[in-house]
């Protein structure tokens, strides 16, 4: 290394130390309250987590050993994405019906042969995708079974060439004078949604405050937005996005959420104005990043595996609830790898132990992933629904009324168990088991022509709808 590098590293160190706000400097709507170090009633008896794991204290030494690793794994990084995508010609979306018995079986000896994977599905279809070179001996298989399908996509590499088009030059015009670079006519890097939300802190710091909560496996950050008038009556709703990396609609949706609440808060209703909004837009800030330049239909975090393969847990198995049972796998290849422990990964991890330790009173926790059109409510681990169900539903079905409404899409509201399939780590059974009331997976537009190749003309009206949901939301919360 030269010294000159050195030089510079220090000289950041320094100014990063300098340049942090003192906390009397601070508007009231950029404290973050945190439970002091006296154990909390609610932290007994949790026998299903294991939050155990510590973060170092950190002190100079330290921070230069973070700067090399920094350093040295964004140049892995580079040369990861030196070569070229993963090219989907051929490949192809089908939609199979699963009612006949055997199916599912059959379908199951496919994955297992990576012939196939899977989209989405519930008790009465599957998505799959069937890889180019795999196609004829797919279809073979079928015909052999007497197994029905429908060719949903052709060529998903020409559906994937389409959805994300460049900015006209208009828009890119309005981009640079705006302040940020994020829209929603587009699919954001992680650089645009990141810089979007600190725009919002530094044009709105008297509501609004970004907080890292954490960083990804890559040590990407995992920046959360604080809405809040600083009422100290107010409740407070939990919101992310980006689970899964290949689900591009959720962070679009999430941001849309975001600049709407931040851009137009005074002009807000009471009841979105009573509540302290806490929102993650991109949980999987790795995975999400490699779906941009590697490959685009990418689900897991980037966790390293076995040489070149198996890399990556499902984020969504990973929570700290009935961990590892039904619908999550112990096999590291797999899709819905649950990882080797509760809170394994540092992206799950990173979002418990923010939720245990804010003061503020969570009365909904929203997680937005796609696609399917369903609002779900725990369980998700087997098939029993909690004492208060009966609240989730009505509410939930609130909810689907005003999606209906305002775009016309219909959403499916039922326990995610039931509804689709037992699926145990979800990040919403882990909040429900903190006490968390209104707390649903919202799998977003669409049901399965586009799946997660949505092209950019559905992000507004997709994320209209969200809005309109979340108004409802937020008129019950203030009647508990
Ligand atoms: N599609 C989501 C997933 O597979 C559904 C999660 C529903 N929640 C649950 N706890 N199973 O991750
Ligand atoms: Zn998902």
């Amino acid at each position: 290394m030269k010294p000159c590098w050195w030089t510079v590293v220090l000289l950041a160190v320094t100014t990063v130390a300098l340049c942090s706000p003192l906390i009397n400097e601070l508007e009231p709507g950029q404290e973050w309250p945190k439970r002091g170090s006296v154990k909390q009633p609610q932290d007994e008896s949790e026998d299903e987590d294991t939050l155990t794991e510590e973060t170092p204290p950190s002190h100079p030494e330290a921070e230069i050993l973070g700067e090399i690793k920094e350093e040295i794994s964004s140049l892995a990084r580079a040369a990861e994405n030196a070569d070229t995508k993963v090219d989907y010609s051929g490949a192809q979306l089908w939609k199979v019906s699963t009612e006949k018995t055997g199916v599912r079986a059959t379908l199951g000896r496919l994955r297992r042969r990576n012939l196939i994977s899977t989209w989405a599905g519930n008790q009465t279809y599957m998505d799959i995708l069937v890889k180019q070179t795999a196609v004829q001996n797919v279809t073979r298989v079928m015909k052999r079974e007497n197994i029905t399908y429908d060719i949903i996509i052709e060529d998903l590499q020409k559906r994937i060439n389409e959805e994300n088009p460049p900015l006209d030059e208009n828009e890119v015009e309005l981009q640079d004078r705006r302040g940020h670079r994020m829209t929603w006519k587009q699919y954001h890097r992680l650089e645009d949604i990141h810089g979007f939300m600190d725009y919002l802190a530094k044009t709105y710091p008297k509501i609004v405050s970004v907080n890292t909560i954490g960083k990804s496996y890559e040590e990407r950050d995992l920046k959360v937005l604080r809405i809040s008038d600083g009422k100290p009556t107010n409740k407070a709703v939990f919101i992310d996005g980006g689970f899964h990396a290949r689900e591009w609609i959720s962070p679009a949706t999430v941001t849309y959420i975001i600049n709407q609440i931040a851009e137009n808060f005074d002009e807000e209703s009471d009841d979105i104005k009573n509540i302290d909004w806490y929102i993650l837009p991109v949980v999987n800030p790795d995975g999400y990043e490699y779906t941009h330049v590697k490959d685009r239909l990418w689900r897991k975090n980037r966790r390293p595996g076995i040489g070149r393969q198996c890399v990556g847990a499902d984020l969504n198995r990973n929570f700290g609830y009935r961990w590892g049972g039904k619908g999550a796998s112990s096999n590291p290849c797999s899709d819905i790898y649950r990882g080797s422990r509760p809170f394994s990964e540092p992206e799950s991890r990173a979002i418990a132990e923010f939720i245990k330790t804010s003061t503020a009173n969570f009365s909904a926790y929203l997680t937005f992933h796609s696609y399917g059109q369903y609002l779900l409510y725990p369980w998700g681990y087997d098939t029993v629904a909690p004492p208060d169900h009966k609240d989730l539903d009505i509410v939930g079905k609130k909810i689907a009324a005003a999606i209906e409404t305002t775009g016309g899409s219909k959403f499916t509201v039922g326990c995610s168990s039931k509804l689709l399939y037992p699926a145990s780590g979800g990040s919403d059974d882990w909040a429900k088991g903190q006490g968390i009331k209104y707390t649903y997976t919202i799998e977003l537009g669409d049901t399965g022509r586009y799946g997660f190749v949505l092209p950019t003309t559905f992000i507004e009206p997709v994320a209209r709808e969200a809005l309109a949901g979340i108004r409802v939301l937020a008129s019950e919360i203030h009647k508990l």
